[in-house]
C-alpha cells in the first residue's frame, strides 16, 4: 500500500504471520532516471522476504528495466500494479487505464516476464467503469503473456475504495485462468477470509487497510487468535514500529509520516478518542513515546522484550526513503 507499506509495516506483518508481504508501489520512470528516492523503495532485508516488490508504469521497456533492477535489488517477486486507480498514475498510461488497454498491458507483462527469472505476478482492478468485467477478459491474457499468479481487487478504479469488493468476480476469474488468484479487497477477519476462499476457488487472500495499525488483525485471520491485544501491547508495538520508521525515513519525514497511524493503533475502542487528537498535536516524537508510555506503564518492558526478540539487521543501510504521494490501486 501506496504510504503505508514501508519496511518496517512489511517487517510487523511477516512476524505477526503474513505468508508474503509487498513494498509501496515503485514508479519505473523514477528508477530509470535514478531518481534517490525512488531507489529508497529497493531497500529490501533479509528478515521481510518473500517480498514483492510492485512497479509501475506504462512503457513495457521501462518497465523490464526497473525490473530488472527490482530482481538485482532481492525481490522475491516483480508485481505489476494495473490497478492503482489515482489520476495523477491513470493518466499517464499507467495503473488501473492498462486495464483497458489489453495490447499494451500485455506487452508490459510480456516484457517484465522476459527480462527476470523471478516469477512476474499481476494486481488488477475489476476495470475502469462501475460493473465492469475487464479483468476477467484480461486475466488470462495476461496469464499467457507470462504472468504467473494475479491478485484481483474486484473493486472499479472509479469506485476508489467505496461499495464491496465484488468477489463473484475473484471466482469466474479463477475459474478462467490456471495460475493462482489472490483475492484482495475487504479481508477484515478469518471468517471473511474463510468464505472468500470457499466461494471463490482463491488460492490466497491478500489483507490492506485491516492489517493498518492492526497486526493483531493478521494473527486472528491466520491462527484464529482473536484475542485483542493489551494496551500495553499496543502501545509497545506502535513504539517499536515508530522507532523502525525513524530509522528508515529519517526524524523529519516520520513523524509526519506517522501521524495517520496514531489513530490507526489507538482507536478501535482501546483508547479514548482524545488522545489520538494530544499526540497528532506532539511536536517531537520523543514526546509521543513519553505520553505512550505514561498511558501504558506496562508497555516498557514489553517493548524491550519486542526490541530484544526482533533486532534490527546492523549491516541495513539508512536511505532517506521515500513516502509515495500517490493513493494506491
Ligand atoms: C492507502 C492505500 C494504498 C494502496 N496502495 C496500493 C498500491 O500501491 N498497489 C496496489 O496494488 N494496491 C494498493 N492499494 C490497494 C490494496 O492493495 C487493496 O487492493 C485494497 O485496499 C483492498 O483491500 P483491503 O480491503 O484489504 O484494503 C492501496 C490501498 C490503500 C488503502
Amino acid at each position: 500500500m501506496a504510504g503505508v507499506s514501508v519496511q518496517a509495516f512489511r517487517r510487523q506483518g511477516r512476524r505477526f504471520g503474513a505468508g508474503l508481504v509487498c513494498s509501496e508501489m515503485v514508479s519505473c520512470a523514477g528508477l530509470q532516471h535514478g531518481n534517490e528516492r525512488t531507489l529508497g523503495y529497493l531497500r529490501i532485508s533479509s528478515d521481510e522476504r518473500p517480498l514483492a516488490v510492485q512497479i509501475f508504469g506504462s512503457e513495457p521497456e521501462v518497465m523490464a528495466e526497473a525490473a530488472r533492477m527490482v530482481e538485482d535489488a532481492g525481490a522475491d517477486l516483480v508485481d505489476v500494479n494495473f490497478g492503482c486507480p489515482v489520476k495523477k498514475v491513470t493518466k499517464t498510461g499507467a495503473g488501473a487505464t492498462l486495464l483497458e488497454d489489453p495490447e499494451r498491458a500485455c506487452g508490459i507483462v510480456a516484457a517484465v516476464a522476459e527480462a527476470v527469472s523471478v516469477p512476474v505476478t499481476v494486481k488488477m482492478r475489476r476495470g475502469l467503469q462501475n460493473g465492469s468485467r475487464s479483468c476477467l477478459e484480461l486475466g488470462p491474457r495476461l496469464v499467457e503473456a507470462g504472468a504467473e499468479s494475479l491478485t484481483l481487487h474486484p473493486r472499479s478504479a472509479r469506485q476508489m475504495y467505496t461499495g464491496d469488493a465484488d468477489h463473484s468476480l475473484t471466482a469466474e476469474l479463477v475459474s478462467r485462468v490456471d495460475v493462482p488468484v489472490v483475492a484482495s479487497g475487504d479481508v477484515t477477519s478469518r471468517a471473511r477470509a474463510q468464505a472468500i476462499l470457499a466461494t471463490t476457488g482463491a488460492a490466497a487472500v491478500m489483507v490492506g487497510r485491516a492489517a493498518q495499525g492492526n497486526p493483531w488483525a493478521l494473527r486472528e485471520i491466520i491462527e484464529g487468535d482473536a484475542e485483542p491485544p493489551a494496551r500495553e501491547e499496543v502501545v509497545a508495538e506502535l513504539i517499536l514500529f515508530m522507532r523502525a520508521t525513524v530509522r528508515e525515513l529519517g526524524d523529519k519525514r516520520a513523524t509526519g509520516f506517522l501521524k495517520k497511524f496514531y489513530g490507526w493503533y489507538l482507536g478501535r475502542g482501546r483508547f479514548p478518542r482524545p488522545f489520538k487528537q494530544e499526540l497528532v498535536q506532539l511536536e517531537t516524537l520523543e514526546e509521543v513515546e513519553t505520553r505512550l508510555l505514561a498511558a501504558a506503564p506496562g508497555a516498557a518492558d514489553l517493548l524491550e522484550r519486542l526490541q530484544a526478540e526482533a533486532p534490527e539487521g546492523e549491516d541495513d543501510v539508512v536511505l532517506d526513503l521515500p513516502i509515495s504521494i500517490y493513493g494506491g490501486g
